[in-house]
C-alpha cells in the first residue's frame, strides 16, 4: 500500500513538472527582421533610383533624398515622370530612367 502512495506521488510530481515547464516556456517573439521585398526595394533605391532623383529632383523635393521620403511617392512618381510633368520646368526624363521609377514603385508596391 505505502509503495503504491509513493509511486502516485511520484507520477503527480512527474505530471506538474510537465505542466510548469511547458507553461513557463514562453514562445520568443519573432526578430525584427525586414522583409526580402523591403531590402530589395532599399537596394535599388540606393543603387539606381537615388542619383536620378538628387540630380533632378531633391532641388525642390527634399524628401526624395532618402529612402523613406521616395518609398511614400513611389507611384506618384512614376506618374509624373512619366506624363512628363516632372522634373517641372525641365526636359522629361530618358525612357531608361522613368523606367527606373516604373521598376522602383513595382518593388516598393511588393512590399508585403
Ligand atoms: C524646379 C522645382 C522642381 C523640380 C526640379 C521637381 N519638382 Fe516636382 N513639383 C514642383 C512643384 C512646385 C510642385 C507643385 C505642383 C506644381 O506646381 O506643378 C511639384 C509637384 C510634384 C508632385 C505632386 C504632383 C501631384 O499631382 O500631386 C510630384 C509627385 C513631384 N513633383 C515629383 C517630382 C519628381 C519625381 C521630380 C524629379 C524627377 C520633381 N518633382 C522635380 C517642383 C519641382
Amino acid at each position: 500500500m505505502k509503495a503504491l502512495v509513493k509511486i502516485t506521488y511520484c507520477l503527480l510530481f512527474v505530471a506538474l513538472m510537465a505542466i510548469t515547464t511547458s507553461c513557463s516556456k514562453s514562445s520568443d517573439p519573432a526578430p525584427d527582421v525586414p522583409s526580402p521585398q523591403l531590402t530589395a526595394a532599399q537596394s535599388y533605391y540606393d543603387a539606381s533610383l537615388k542619383s536620378i532623383l538628387t540630380s533632378k529632383c531633391t532641388r525642390c523635393h527634399s524628401e526624395y533624398s532618402n529612402f523613406a521620403g521616395a518609398r511614400t511617392d513611389a507611384a506618384v512618381n512614376y506618374t509624373v515622370v512619366n506624363n512628363g510633368a516632372m522634373p517641372k520646368e525641365m526636359s522629361k526624363l530618358a525612357d531608361a530612367d522613368i523606367a527606373k521609377f516604373l521598376q522602383f514603385k513595382t518593388l516598393v508596391a511588393a512590399i508585403p
